[in-house]
């Protein structure tokens, strides 16, 4: 995180372009992602605001009553595993999502439509090219991911300075 902080963005503005730098990217091959079922049922991890101009949106922008977006982020038994020794055993699992925000006029709001899920999947043989992690993405309620190999290689790139911690930015902290 401090490598991509240092170079002038927030976290959350960055999730947000990574998106946008997948612009693009469609059909499913046989390095295709499964999508996380049930991940709502996995451990909490934490949550980053992105305010609605950001690429987030890139595909369909945020307007009113969408004021923003909101990235949860979840994990899987295996990956808690590896968020606690900083190896990810063969399994492991980290999805986010993208929340709109519906803002309301007090300056609240609640959560909305679900924009996208990503997701990281640790296979190290099937996936030993881009750092033993595949990486997907599927907009809305679609379970089939987005992805070609340039768009994950893509993903990868940015997570290659956290190459010390698994290529996983989220630093588990328990409460
Ligand atoms: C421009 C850099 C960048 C690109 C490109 C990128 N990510 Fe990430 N990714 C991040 C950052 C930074 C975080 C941590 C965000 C936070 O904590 O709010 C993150 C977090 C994640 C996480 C949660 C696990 C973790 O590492 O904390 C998943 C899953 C994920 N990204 C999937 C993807 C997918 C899928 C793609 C490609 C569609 C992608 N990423 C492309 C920077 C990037």
């Amino acid at each position: 995180m401090k490598n991509i902080l240092t170079a002038g963005l927030p976290a959350m503005a960055i999730v947000a372009l990574a998106f946008a730098g997948c612009f693009g990217a469609r059909g499913a091959d046989d390095q295709a992602v499964p999508y996380p079922e049930g991940y709502r049922h996995w451990t909490y991890l934490h949550s980053s605001l992105i305010p609605p101009k950001l690429p987030g949106f890139w595909k369909r922008p945020c307007e009113k009553p969408c004021t923003a977006g909101i990235f949860n982020f979840y994990a899987n038994e295996k990956a808690m595993t590896g968020l606690r020794a900083g190896v990810y055993p063969d399994g492991a699992v980290i999805a986010e999502e993208l929340l709109e925000i519906l803002g309301s006029a007090s300056g609240g709001g609640k959560e909305g439509e679900r924009r996208l899920v990503g997701v990281m999947v640790k296979d190290s043989q099937r996936y030993a090219s881009t750092g033993g992690w595949g990486f997907g993405s599927y907009d809305g309620a679609s379970r089939e991911d987005q992805l070609d190999s340039a768009a994950r290689n893509a993903c990868f790139s940015c997570h290659i300075p956290r190459k010390d911690h698994g290529f996983v930015f989220t630093e588990y902290s328990e409460r």
